[in-house]
């Protein structure tokens, strides 16, 4: 009988242990699948693309927090973005690589995965229609991403034709 008992004992202990078990590998995963990158953006209280574009991006593997400073020439500047790759809002990621402007998510993407020597972030300049976040109708106008890099320099990193 006692051997019985400690058999039964044996058998729960085993079904708590592989429950366990299924239990962090859910938990593995489910964050896995969580998992966004975290932005902070700034921008201006009233610029309503702004808004589209967080959005858009929350839906897609990021998380911006918003920001509205004073002064948002000051955060490109402290940022080095030079004029001509200056758009509507800046988007800083923890490290510190920037997204400028309407970027599309999946080069956002590709970029957190490459994080290419040297690279300073990503930039739409001015605000092509069509962009993520400036829809506007059927109108898709053609653009490209660029990767702008701590040299000043930059390069075509994705173009975007339609
Ligand atoms: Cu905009
Ligand atoms: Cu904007």
């Amino acid at each position: 009988m006692r051997n019985v008992t400690n058999k039964l004992g044996q058998y729960f202990l085993l079904i708590i242990l592989l429950g366990l078990l299924a239990c962090t590998d859910e938990m593995v995963s489910v964050s896995k699948t969580t998992g966004f990158v975290k932005l902070d953006v700034y921008k201006n209280p009233s610029c309503e693309c702004c808004g589209r574009w967080i959005n858009y991006i929350d839906k897609n593997g990021f998380k911006g927090t918003v920001h509205h400073p004073v002064n948002l020439a000051t955060v490109k500047q402290k940022y080095s973005i030079a004029p001509q790759y200056q758009s509507c809002h800046t988007a800083v990621t923890k490290e510190g690589y920037i997204f400028e402007g309407h970027v599309p998510a999946d080069v956002m993407q590709r970029f957190m995965r490459e994080k290419p020597v040297g690279a300073l972030g990503l930039a739409v300049p001015g605000m092509p229609i069509g962009s993520p976040g400036m829809e506007m109708g059927d109108r898709t106008d053609d653009y490209d991403v660029l990767l702008l890099n701590k040299d000043g320099s930059s390069q075509v990193y994705e173009r975007i034709r339609h």
